[in-house]
């Protein structure tokens, strides 16, 4: 890539400390913990707090990824945050953020792209950063997706869950940093993945909130296999554009949907079960938080090495996907 080497500088993470378990929701829908954990890998959830929105746990990851790159919010030169649920439409959550953080030279904006919305993020942030725009970006990926999720569709409730995840980028050594990114969209699948009611195509009125045009709507089969495609492609293309293949890979970072799509993209790229990071039995499904909460718990767990090579890869609503390599 083009420009100063762009890397992360430290990382942060925040989850709402309620715990949904499969168990409680069999006494909410028609569904049992066998079913989710075959169909999903998922055994339990966290959800915030009735007190708590998208720019409270977004705050609270990124407070962690700053003492972790340590410098201080009046630094960052940037704020993205990358959600499908933010505390309102206007002002953006990003803003909310800043001014929690006290990041009085901070731009502020949020970023729509779902569950590649972190992905997309770091490539926004990285472009700023390699041209020498900006020095310190803090990129947030943060979803509330409880307060869309319908708890009487047993086809979306047991899926998703809360957190959010944060990174600080900026300038880093030479040979070190972000070596490619892959990003793509197909909005001939917007359907499939949609939050019908509440926009500008359908306001909120009391039917649409009678009908549960303000929830989460999924073609939970189309998205599975359009996930299985498109996962391990985008993964694939990324590395060639790193210059780079599977072999070369120490750790993966996926969008933590569905274990069974995880496994899917493993195979495609030849990589054993501990070449990746997998936490979507603990959280299920956090949208744009999966990656950056995988990544962060990566970096707890002492399992980044200086030079190792990482790939992170996400898809979502839109639709939308993305791919990045990172040499740490
Ligand atoms: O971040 C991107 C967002 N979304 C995703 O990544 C989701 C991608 N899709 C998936 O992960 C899977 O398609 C699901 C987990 C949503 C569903 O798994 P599946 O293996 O594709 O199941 P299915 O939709 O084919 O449904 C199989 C059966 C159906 O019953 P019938 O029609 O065969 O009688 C469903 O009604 O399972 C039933 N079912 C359930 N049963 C118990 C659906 N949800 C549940 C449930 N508990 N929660």
């Amino acid at each position: 890539m083009n420009g100063f080497p762009v890397g992360i500088l430290g990382t942060g993470k925040y989850s709402p400390e309620r715990r949904l378990t499969n168990q409680e929701l069999e006494t909410m829908v028609d569904t049992n913990d066998e079913w989710i954990v075959t169909r999903t890998g998922i055994r339990e959830r966290r959800i915030a707090a009735p007190h708590e929105a998208t720019s409270d746990l977004a705050y609270e990851a990124s407070l962690k990824a700053l003492a972790a790159a340590g410098i201080t919010a009046d630094q960052l030169d940037l704020i993205i945050v990358a959600t499908v649920t933010p505390d309102m439409f206007c002002p953006s959550t990003a803003c909310i953020v800043q001014e929690k953080l006290g990041a009085k030279n901070a731009a502020a904006f949020d970023l729509s792209a779902a569950c590649s919305g972190f992905i997309y993020g770091l490539a926004n942030a990285s472009g700023f950063i390699a041209t020498g725009t900006y020095r310190y970006v803090l990129v947030v990926g943060a979803d509330t997706l409880s307060r869309i999720t319908d708890y009487t569709d047993r086809n979306t409730c047991v899926l998703f869950g809360d957190g959010a995840g944060a990174v600080v980028l900026g300038r880093v050594p030479e040979g070190r940093g972000f070596r490619s990114f892959k990003l793509g969209s197909d909005g001939s699948g917007a359907d499939l993945l949609c939050i019908p009611g509440g926009g500008s195509r359908l306001p909120a009125t009391e039917t649409t909130v009678a009908e549960g045009r303000h929830f989460l709507n999924m073609n939970g089969r189309d998205v599975f296999k359009f996930a299985v495609r498109i996962m391990g492609s985008a993964a694939e293309e990324a590395l060639a554009m790193a210059g780079l293949s599977k072999e070369d890979i120490d750790l993966l970072i996926p969008h933590q949907a569905n274990i069974r799509i995880i496994q899917s993209a493993l195979e495609r790229l030849n990589l054993p079960e501990d070449k990746c990071m997998i936490n979507v039995d603990r959280y299920g499904n956090m949208s744009a938080a999966s990656i950056p909460v995988a990544l962060a718990e990566a970096d707890e767990q002492g399992r980044l090495k200086e030079g190792d090579r990482l790939v992170m890869v996400g898809f979502g609503g839109g639709l939308t996907w993305g791919a990045s390599v990172l040499v740490w």
